[in-house]
């Protein structure tokens, strides 16, 4: 089969490529999946290259990527079980989290798996499953958003904010999203009660004060997060991306951590986890019409190191995939072998 691989960290151009490998071979509670689209994300960035270093002692691979197969996210159809797994059958079409989705086949732990949305293809399935995941448990889970609550969203735009907005939303919140001019579109027609283009206006100087902020973009300092927080309020700092190769911008969640036991206001942060239940949550919300992901381009297998420089660059608005299988055609393991 193809796949996209690596022997070595570093930018996409230099250690990225496109290779025929064996299938993988899968574990008593996997599944082997075809590969209909993959997503991406900011974490196949960090993974690819050992970004920022901590990461690396977190089990990615001191010196060089243990994975060779890139990619986490993905939406594709079962071909094989293993001995242990009852969830699922031959057929079915899934989505999740993979181990290695970069590639025509990949492996993944049934308990990572849910059924697809009946009203997504594969590539807007592929687009949920890291970033969604990680929406529904800040809204939910971290935010514990009520109905009637302001919420302010930094990063409103991205693959995990375009989220958070649509889910707040279903959740009852007044949404606040932030972000820059040529999105302010995208973030009114994900649902957004009110948009601020952090290019003309500061959020921390207008007066308002959020029950809840959740942060994905912009490094915004924790003091004027917290200048624009209730007294009581919840901050959930999910991400922001630095050139820091130490910290990669976790201090500031390092700090807000810290401090929160000693203030009223609740400051944290969390990893998100992808899992059958919060997926089979976010096909409710896919199914119900209060999510839908947004897809800005798609790539094609052999232009995986595009995709990223794409990514990185900070155009994207909600998210990329990468497409592998046509969606028409069924094309078996053998298939892949030749
Ligand atoms: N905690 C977790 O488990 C977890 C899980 C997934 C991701 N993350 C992290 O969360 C962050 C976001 O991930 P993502 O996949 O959503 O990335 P993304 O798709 O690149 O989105 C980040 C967004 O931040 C916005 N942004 C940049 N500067 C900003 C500013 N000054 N003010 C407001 N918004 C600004 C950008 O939009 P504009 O062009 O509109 O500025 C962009 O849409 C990353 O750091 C990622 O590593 C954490």
């Amino acid at each position: 089969m193809k796949a996209i691989v690596q022997d070595a960290y570093g930018e996409a151009q230099d250690v990225l490529r496109l290779e025929e490998i064996d299938l993988p071979s899968i574990g008593p509670q996997e599944v082997l999946l075809r590969v209909h689209a993959a997503g991406l994300d900011r974490g196949v960035w960090h993974s690819m290259a050992g970004l920022p270093y901590p990461i690396r002692l977190a089990g990615y691979g001191l010196r060089a990527p243990k994975n060779a197969v890139l990619g986490t996210d993905v939406a594709g159809r079962v071909e094989a079980l293993g001995s242990d797994v009852t969830t699922l059958q031959v057929g079915d079409d899934v989505y999740g989290g993979g181990r290695g989705t970069f590639a025509d086949y990949t492996r993944a732990a049934a308990d990572k798996l849910a059924r697809k949305p009946k009203n997504l293809g594969f590539e807007q399935a592929a687009a949920l499953p890291v970033s969604g995941c990680t929406a529904l448990q800040a809204v939910r889970d971290r935010g514990r958003v009520l109905p009637g609550q302001h919420v302010l969203i930094i990063g409103a735009s991205g693959g995990v904010g375009s989220y958070v907005v649509q889910i707040a939303k279903a959740f009852g919140a007044v949404v606040t999203g932030v972000c820059s001019t040529a999105k302010m579109d995208l973030v009114r027609s994900l649902g957004a009660d009110n948009v601020i283009d952090y290019s003309a206006e500061d959020f921390a100087q207008a007066g308002e004060r959020y029950d809840v902020i959740l942060d994905t973009g912009g490094n915004t300092s924790l003091r004027r997060l917290r200048s624009a927080l209730a007294s009581r309020g919840t901050l959930v700092i999910i991400g922001g991306e630095t050139s820091g190769k130490w910290l990669g911008g976790s201090d500031r969640q390092l700090r807000a951590m810290s401090l929160s036991p000693f203030v009223a206001q609740k400051l944290g942060t969390f990893i998100g986890l992808v899992n059958a239940a919060d997926l089979e949550a976010l096909t409710g919300l896919v199914e119900s019409g209060q999510v839908t992901p947004t897809i800005d381009r798609a790539y094609p297998l052999s232009d995986v190191a595009d995709a990223i420089r794409y990514l990185q660059a900070g155009q994207v608005r909600g998210k990329v995939v990468i497409t592998l299988a046509d969606e028409t055609q069924g094309g078996g393991p053998s298939d892949a072998l030749g």
